[in-house]
Formats: structure tokens, C-alpha cells, sequence
């Protein structure tokens, strides 16, 4: 069942090219120059009069909703807000017919989440869901939606339904900011183009494994980690750290990288890994200058960088590479060696990885 593979969180991690591929199979027509999805064709009106989006989920879908925002604000023009759909359901928020809600869930059983749906739809918002399990009880409560078509994801952590969700959300933004002409003709293309070649890029930056092997060797005994990016890969920091949290037990906290030093500074010293995501694409020069402050902090830096990359390698501990892309890709590429990492730690410490303790597949109650 594993296929050959130790724990299903490994399979999943292996399964992402596959999976993204999946995602963007019959959707992503490169050739043709377009992007098709019933369930925004269907809906397109409504879709491009909203005046926001309003995107709500639960953990690692919520991270997910996260990456979405700086898509659809940077590509489509829209703005976006990212709830929390448990505090999004109990603060009595202000939601009118011209919203579009995008609610994110790999199981589609996640509590919170249905009731935030159920919340919106009677307020007269547009429900969009963007679930993996087909039939799911989001998946019917839903107006309309997308299926990120995953495969089951077994592992209690989240791995494959992140990058999915992602690839999912990046086609509607590149297909709204089409329709709303936001995206130049040669710029749609290009992310087309590039999207298409994720799945080979991914299962590049999978053969980084055995050096991330020894990057987690090194910091397994550690107590506290950080995990700093910046823009696009914001996000994905606070996904790494979650994925450390979880399965190995290990207190991790993510941050935007210029945070730093309005408090989580003061937390550095020689005993503190920092795993700094820092591609080339998207304000390297600035995550860079951050790295150097840690340095003189005495932090271990271990950088998520850009194959072939010069600057941060001369300052960090280690660098894990991975394929270079277009900014708004980046995050596919650099969750891959950070859901590696905190998975051989995982192992390493002798931890039960796809069954975390404390944990459950989907949480069905609030
Ligand atoms: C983390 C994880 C959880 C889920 C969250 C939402 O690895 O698995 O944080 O992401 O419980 O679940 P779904 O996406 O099923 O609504």
C-alpha cells in the first residue's frame, strides 16, 4: 500500500509531480493558450463582479489560502482576505452578495470550514470550493468548485493537497486575470509555460534528498527552529514550520523574514536553526540582508536558494537548491525539501509520521 515506500508521508511527498500534473491535466492547455475550468466558466459573471475574494480554511489549506493571496492580488487585481474559518464563523463578519468566498479543504469534512460555508451562503456570498476528497460534504455544500485530484492523501500531514491546492488556485487566478485582462498576453502565456514544467522541477528538487538527509541529521536535536520567507514564500515558512511542529514535535515558528527584528530576533543564538527561504525571484536582496543580521546573531542558517546561487551559500550553514521559476511558482518548489526535512527528523527522532499523536486526518469536530 505504501508502495515501497517506509510511511505514507514519503509516498505522498513522492507523488507530487504526479499529483500537480493531475491537477492541471484537461485544465492547463498550453498550446491553446487557455485555461478551462467548468466551475469558473459556469460562474464567470459572478466570479468577476465580486468585490473581494474571501478565502477561508483550516491549517496547512489555510497556509495554502495564503500563497492565493499574493496571486490573485499580484496577477488578477482582486483583493483577498484569508480567515481562519473557525474565527471567520464566530466574529460576525461583514459579507455581502458581492463576495466570492473560496473555501480550501483536502478532506472536505473539516468542521470549521463547513460551517464558514454554510455562514456565507446565507449572507448571499458565492461559494467556491476547492477540495481533494470528490463527494465530499464541502464538495456538496459548495455552489460550485474544483477538485485539486490529489489522490488520497493518507499521511496525517499534509504534503500532496498543499502543492495541489496551489496549482488549483493558481489556475483560477491566472484564468481571472485573463478575463479581466490584468495579465498581458505574453506574461499569461509565460505562466502557462512555466506551470507546465513544475511537475519536472519538483521531481528534480526530490533528488535533493539524501543531502537533506544530513541537513536533518544535524539539526534533529534541535528544541526551536525558525523558518523565515518573504512575499510568495511567506507563506511557505509557516507551512515548514507546521510540518516540524507536527510530526516531529519540535517547537518551529514561521515568520515573514522582516519581522524578525520587531521581537523573534532576540531568540537567536548559536543553538537556533533558522531555515531561510531565499530564491532568486522575489526580494533576494532584502532576505539575503536578513540572513546577515542572523549571521551576527550567531544563528545557524540553512538557506532554501536558487540552483547555482552564490550569495547566501557564502553565508549560510547549509543551502538546499531547488529549480528555478517565475516568483509566483516558487512556493511548488521550495515546500518540497522543507516537507523533507521535517519528515526524516521525524524518523530520525523516532516519531510515528503518519499517525502524529494528538492528530487527526480530518477534524470533524470544532
Ligand atoms: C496539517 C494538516 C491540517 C489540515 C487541516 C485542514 O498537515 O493536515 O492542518 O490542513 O486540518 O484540513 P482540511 O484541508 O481537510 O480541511
Amino acid at each position: 500500500v505504501k508502495g515501497g515506500y517506509d510511511h505514507f508521508m514519503l509516498k505522498e511527498i513522492h507523488e507530487q509531480p504526479v499529483a500537480i500534473k493531475d491537477t492541471y491535466r484537461g485544465r492547463l492547455l498550453v498550446k491553446e493558450g487557455i485555461i478551462r475550468m467548468a466551475g469558473i466558466d459556469d460562474n464567470l459573471e459572478r466570479i468577476l463582479n465580486a468585490n473581494r475574494i474571501i478565502v477561508i480554511a483550516c491549517g496547512t489549506s489555510w497556509h495554502a489560502g495564503l500563497v492565493s493571496e499574493y496571486i490573485f492580488e499580484d496577477l488578477a487585481r482582486i483583493p483577498v482576505e484569508v480567515e481562519y474559518a473557525s474565527e471567520f464563523r464566530y466574529r460576525n463578519p461583514v459579507i455581502t452578495e458581492k463576495d466570492v468566498v473560496i473555501a480550501i479543504s483536502q478532506s472536505g469534512e473539516t468542521a470549521d470550514t463547513l460551517a464558514a460555508i454554510k455562514l456565507a451562503k446565507s449572507k448571499g456570498a458565492f461559494v467556491f470550493g476547492v477540495c481533494n476528497v470528490v463527494g465530499s460534504s464541502i464538495a456538496r455544500e459548495t455552489h460550485a468548485g474544483a477538485y485539486t485530484h490529489a489522490g488520497p492523501e493518507i499521511g496525517v500531514a499534509s504534503t500532496k493537497a498543499f502543492t495541489t491546492q496551489i496549482t488549483v488556485l493558481t489556475l483560477i487566478a491566472l484564468k481571472l486575470a485573463k478575463e479581466k485582462g490584468t495579465i498581458s498576453k505574453s506574461e499569461f502565456q509565460h505562466h502557462l509555460q512555466e506551470l507546465e514544467l513544475i511537475p519536472d522541477k519538483v521531481e528534480k528538487a526530490l533528488l535533493q534528498d539524501e543531502h537533506i538527509k544530513k541537513v536533518a541529521e544535524t539539526y534533529k536535536d534541535a528544541k526551536n527552529c525558525l523558518y523565515l520567507g518573504r512575499g510568495y514564500n511567506f507563506p511557505v515558512a509557516l507551512e515548514g514550520a507546521l510540518k516540524l511542529k507536527e510530526i516531529s514535535y519540535i517547537h518551529a515558528e514561521g515568520y515573514p523574514a522582516a519581522e524578525m527584528k520587531h521581537g523573534p530576533i532576540a531568540l537567536i543564538d548559536e543553538q537556533m536553526p533558522v531555515f531561510v527561504i531565499a530564491t532568486k525571484k522575489g526580494h533576494y536582496e532584502k532576505v539575503v540582508s536578513n540572513i546577515e543580521e542572523i549571521k551576527s546573531r550567531s544563528g545557524k542558517i540553512i538557506g532554501i536558494v536558487t540552483e547555482g546561487d552564490v550569495d547566501v551559500k557564502n553565508l549560510a550553514d547549509h543551502v538546499i537548491e531547488v529549480p528555478e521559476t517565475i516568483e509566483s511558482l516558487t512556493p511548488l518548489l521550495t515546500t518540497i525539501p522543507l516537507q523533507l526535512l521535517s519528515y526524516h527528523i521525524a524518523v530520525m527522532l523516532d516519531k510515528n509520521v503518519d499517525q502524529p499523536r494528538n492528530l487527526a486526518k480530518s477534524v470533524t469536530v470544532e
